[in-house]
């Protein structure tokens, strides 16, 4: 059995935040915010608003813009997300009262932001193996609420967002090989705590607002996406001039830049969510991926290497033909 990507959609909360506003509040400004990150805007969740309420808008966008989609029959929901709305019960059994599935199996899975990417892996391992021909992967999060606003290095980041796509059973093998790998000696530089007040035996800041250390991620970010590309380039037997487009975790513009010149690959070719979405974590590349179908730009037939990276430290990259 293979898989394939049936369906794709995504959904931003309608408040936006522009960079002029973290001028009242920290010591920053505009120019700084997008010549560093290139982040022109975010958007916010509403108060009542949660990562569950985004996860269910872009279900039903799914299926308005799929009107011969039906979700019936979906075996399995996989929401990747540091920012459920609850610890227990998890987003995905509630997406399942929600949308009225069938008894799906439900799962909430933590990989920040390459928990995407390990959805979509975990979706097409299920339907390889034949234990299931339907699978719904959610990459969604509220960054929002869990925002240091007394840090100007990491308060300018992030944003909220949630992408739905549907893993279905196929023929034809559209979901390639994929990599995955983690560096968990670097899970104190990016990290949002509760209960511990230490990682690795590492003093930490339990407060469950974000934390980063921003150049040192920032470095290990821009070498682990170059590798993950090029081992993925590897277990595919492929070569980048076979790839039509690079979808890589938005974290900042200047990762994304290094990339392509490092890879000699055409910024044009990597779709990003980083300037109109911030960091969005879980969300940031099913949200820069939809955003490039909407415009014409990603269509189906093409080759698309998807890599993302983040806390843990993790990573994982995938090769999709769409
Ligand atoms: O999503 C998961 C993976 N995450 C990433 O990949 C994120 C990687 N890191 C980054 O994107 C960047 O490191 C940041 C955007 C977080 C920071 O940019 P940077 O160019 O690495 O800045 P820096 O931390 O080296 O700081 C340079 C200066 C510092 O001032 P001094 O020490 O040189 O006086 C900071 O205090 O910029 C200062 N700074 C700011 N200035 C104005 C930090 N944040 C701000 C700010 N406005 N918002």
């Amino acid at each position: 059995m293979k898989a394939k990507l049936s369906a794709l959609s995504s959904y931003a909360p309608e408040k936006i935040i522009t960079n002029q506003y973290f001028e009242d509040i920290v010591e920053t400004n505009n120019e700084w915010i997008t010549s560093r990150t290139g982040i022109i805007e975010r958007r916010y969740a509403g108060n009542d608003e949660y990562t569950g309420d985004l996860c269910y808008k872009a279900a039903q966008k799914l299926l308005l813009e799929n009107p011969e989609l039906n979700l019936e029959g979906t075996d399995f929901i996989i929401v990747s997300t540091t920012t459920p709305d609850h610890t227990v019960p998890s987003v995905s059994s509630q997406l399942q009262y929600r949308l009225g599935i069938n008894n799906p199996g439900t799962i909430d899975l933590s990989s920040a932001c390459a928990g995407f990417i390990y959805g979509i892996i975990l979706a097409k391992s299920l339907i390889m193996a034949g234990t299931y021909r339907k699978v719904l992967v959610f990459g969604a999060d509220t960054l929002s609420k869990v925002i240091n606003f007394f840090d100007r290095s990491t308060c300018i980041l992030f944003g909220d967002g949630a992408g739905v796509a549907l893993i279905e059973a196929s023929v034809e093998e559209k979901i390639m090989n994929s990599i995955t790998g983690t560096n968990g000696g670097g899970g104190q530089y990016l990290y949002r705590s509760s209960l511990s007040p230490e990682i690795n035996g590492i003093p930490v800041i339990a407060d469950s607002k974000s934390h980063q250390n921003g150049r040192i991620v920032f470095k290990w970010a821009v070498q682990t996406a170059i590798n993950t590309v090029r081992e993925v380039l590897a277990a595919n037997n492929t070569t980048l001039k076979e790839v039509d487009f690079i979808i890589l975790h938005s974290a900042n513009l200047r990762i994304i830049e290094a990339v392509s010149a490092e890879l000699d690959y055409p910024l044009d070719r990597m779709p990003e969510s980083i300037r109109y979405f911030g960091n969005t974590s879980s969300a940031s590349i099913p949200l820069a991926f939809h955003q490039a179908v909407l415009s014409g730009k990603i269509k189906r037939g093409h080759r698309l290497l998807l890599a993302g990276y983040g806390g843990g430290l993790t990573y994982a990259g995938i090769l999709i033909a769409f």
